[in-house]
């Protein structure tokens, strides 16, 4: 046999072996037991084909002694984090009148960045809610495939809108006959866009339900789409086996969507007692982005925010946090998200602080960002929590979350589905 051939025999020999992720055993680490609020410390976690297969005190468990071994001692484990809301083919410089310059293959290519920075950020499942062209789905599919690193992602493809709102796009006059690719006016014409973005690849679909800060010429308390509209969306998502998400800042918005029995309603930032009521009724998370108003405030402008827009934020970020407090005291129940995308990948954990500083315990905050997560996702079975047949995504910090939330900002071991992506542990340096 030629060297070449002998080579290529080895290598074809050798490929099944690496196709699926190596067992691991990870030694010694503090689990975090989101369901239970408690740590449990000095654990092993045993990690075949990238389940969790075993996990138990230090020392227990029965090894083959074939795993490779990482040492995680004295690391806090939480469960990979998940983001509900982010857009990942969106970056705080593309945003207002920029966004025009934006194509939607250069906008897949940002969001390749995008992916690999959130995953690096501890964040190993996102919902992608609205991006131009599909790229969100060609990220999606790319990870999936394992051609780029990246979150787990469902994707929402384009979202849906009525000519003129939020989720169209007003900057250009009438001649040049622009309109968003997800707008549509009537229950007929609403349900077309749900199957074509189930057609192309849509995990979950998103629709705006009023005005919003970052579109021009929207009123943030307009209600846009009636009730009959809304609930042709829902409708035919549900039909097709998918989630419905409500873009939602004031309070006839939500109350239409929520009547209408959306899945989670996004920003929420205006919601009344009437609104928090429906939602526990119906099971309906609410997904507030409370940190991203002071990144707009600080940031936006350089990243072409109108100064129309800047003030639509002015009148709602502060208002939105004290809704935010109202609906955790009244027990709404709180899906963690952030609208990363309008400020930079990979800063998604600054928000659990401000969930925090208004009105949630840290265990909430990161059960928001866990358990509840996983079960707006329909993910529960395989995500949400350190637990044995799960998905090995599992994310470590060097501090106690429970007495310092911030330590979430600052991860040092990042593993999704059994592969590491990130160990800055022991000197390991994995990346
Ligand atoms: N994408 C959202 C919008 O344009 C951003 C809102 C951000 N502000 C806030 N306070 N959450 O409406």
């Amino acid at each position: 046999m030629k060297p070449r051939q002998l080579f290529l025999s080895i290598l074809f020999a050798a490929l099944p072996l690496i196709a699926h992720a190596e067992d691991l055993l990870l030694t010694n680490g503090d689990i975090l037991d989101v369901r239970r609020g408690v740590i449990l410390p000095a654990q092993d976690i045993l990690i075949r084909d990238g389940i969790i297969a075993a996990i138990g005190p230090h020392d227990s468990l029965p090894t083959t002694g074939d795993e490779s071994i990482v040492d995680i001692a004295g690391a806090t484990l939480l469960p990979g984090l998940a983001d509900a809301h982010v857009h990942l083919t969106v970056r705080p410089t593309h945003l207002g009148l920029n966004e025009l310059e934006v194509s939607t293959p250069r906008a897949t290519i940002a969001g390749v960045t995008a992916a690999r920075n959130t995953l690096l950020a501890g964040f190993t499942t996102v919902r992608n809610l609205g991006a131009p062209g599909f790229s969100d789905i060609a990220v999606r599919d790319a990870i999936n495939e394992g051609d780029i690193a990246g979150p787990r992602i469902l994707a929402a493809g384009i979202a849906i809108g009525i000519t003129g709102g939020h989720c169209d796009n007003n900057l250009l006059p009438y001649e040049y006959g622009y309109v968003g690719g997800g707008v549509a006016d009537g229950p007929w014409a609403v349900r077309e866009k749900v199957r074509e973005n189930v057609k192309f690849g849509a995990d979950v679909i998103k629709f705006c339900g009023t005005g919003g800060v970052l579109s021009k010429g929207t009123a943030i308390g307009a209600q846009q789409f009636t009730l009959e509209e809304m609930q042709a969306i829902v409708d035919e998502a549900h039909l097709l086996g998918v989630k419905a998400a409500v873009h939602a800042h004031g309070a006839a918005g939500i109350n239409t969507a929520l009547t209408a029995g959306v899945d989670s309603v996004e920003h929420a930032s205006l919601i009344d007692d009437r609104g928090i009521a429906l939602a526990k009724k119906s099971g309906a998370f609410l997904t507030m982005d409370i940190y991203v108003s002071d990144y707009i405030l600080a940031e936006g402008a350089a990243g072409g925010v109108s100064e129309e827009s800047l003030a639509k934020e002015r009148s709602v970020g502060r208002a939105q946090r004290e809704h935010f407090r109202n609906a955790v005291r009244r027990g709404a129940r709180i899906a963690f998200g952030t609208d990363a995308g309008v400020y930079p990948h990979g800063l998604n954990a600054r928000q659990f602080a401000y969930m925090v500083e208004w009105g949630m315990t840290p265990i909430d905050a990161i059960r928001a960002a866990t358990l509840n997560n996983a079960e707006l996702f329909g993910l529960s079975d395989r995500i949400g929590e350190i637990a044995v047949g799960k998905a090995a995504d599992i994310i470590a910090v060097d501090q106690n979350p429970l007495t310092d939330i911030r330590a979430l900002e600052d991860v040092d071991f990042v593993m999704k589905d059994g592969k590491v992506y990130l160990n800055k542990l022991h000197g390991q340096e994995t990346r």
